[in-house]
């Protein structure tokens, strides 16, 4: 219970690699406010987190929504942990994604990311504590075929997580970004385009877990009082 009487804001908590994170935090006593746009699915992550052992609530919306990325920031203003997860990936030649589809990439990878980040910070440095976690992804360092927009809105994310963390030193805040390679979620399901379906076939590796994402998200904020963990990078062994 190394997180009792703490509290998290985890985005996109309502599959996978967020999931995962709200359910592990909890495991540790934290209070966790568990955001995403299907209700149904965070009520039933909120029970596996009470469950578990923590307290959990539930804000569902779309942070596409500059409104609801306001309401979910005024909200959870109190949190004392944001792990900004919620990503939103279209894979296809680069060519043929559209601008709408790009914009929903930017507005939910990046500039929801970094909305959540700059109001919930705000309040950390007022109190001088806090630890902020962004999950960002391999695509953060290397550009792949049919990932490039995806690619550019974790490049932009890292960038975040780093000048955040710059910005924020001397203030009491933690900043984490923990880059994960490819792991097995429900992030690849709606892909249809045959390219990129043989593309993905072709990879021979076996993906990480949500679980192992998970542990080092706790890795990084069961830290010491001390002690920044500033880049956890993790990747499929043999990828
Ligand atoms: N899977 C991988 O290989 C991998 C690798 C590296 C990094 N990542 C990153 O890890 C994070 C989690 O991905 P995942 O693999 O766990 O994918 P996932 O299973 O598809 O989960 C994505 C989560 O984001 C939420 N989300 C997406 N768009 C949203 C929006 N507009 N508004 C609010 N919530 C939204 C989804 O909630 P709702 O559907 O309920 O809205 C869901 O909870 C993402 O940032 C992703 O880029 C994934």
């Amino acid at each position: 219970m190394r997180l009792r009487g703490r509290s998290a804001l985890v985005t996109g908590a309502s599959a996978g690699i967020g999931r995962a994170t709200a359910i592990a935090l909890a495991r540790e006593g934290a209070s966790i406010v568990a955001s995403g746009r299907r209700e149904d699915a965070l009520a039933a992550v909120a029970e596996e987190c009470r469950q578990a052992g923590g307290e959990a609530q539930v804000i569902a919306g779309d942070l596409d929504h500059p409104a609801f990325v306001r309401a979910l920031a005024e909200q959870a203003g109190h949190v004392d942990i944001l792990v900004n997860n919620a990503g939103h990936l279209v894979y296809a030649p680069v060519l043929e994604i559209t601008p709408q589809q790009c914009e929903a990439m930017l507005r939910t990878n990046v500039v929801a990311a970094f909305a959540l980040a700059r109001e919930i910070g705000r309040r950390m440095v007022e109190r001088r504590s806090g630890h902020m976690v962004f999950i960002t992804s391999g695509a953060a360092r290397n550009v792949q075929t049919f990932g490039v927009v995806y690619a550019a809105t974790k490049h932009a994310l890292s960038a975040f997580a780093k000048g955040f963390r710059l910005e924020l030193k001397g203030a009491g805040i933690k900043v984490s970004e923990i880059a994960p390679g490819m792991v097995d979620t429900d992030m690849r399901k709606g892909i249809t385009h045959p390219e990129v379906l043989k593309s993905l076939a072709a990879r021979k590796f076996k993906p990480i877990s949500p679980q192992d994402v998970a542990d080092a998200v706790l890795f990084a904020v069961t830290a010491a009082e001390g002690c920044s963990p500033d880049l956890i990078e993790i990747r499929p062994k043999d990828a």
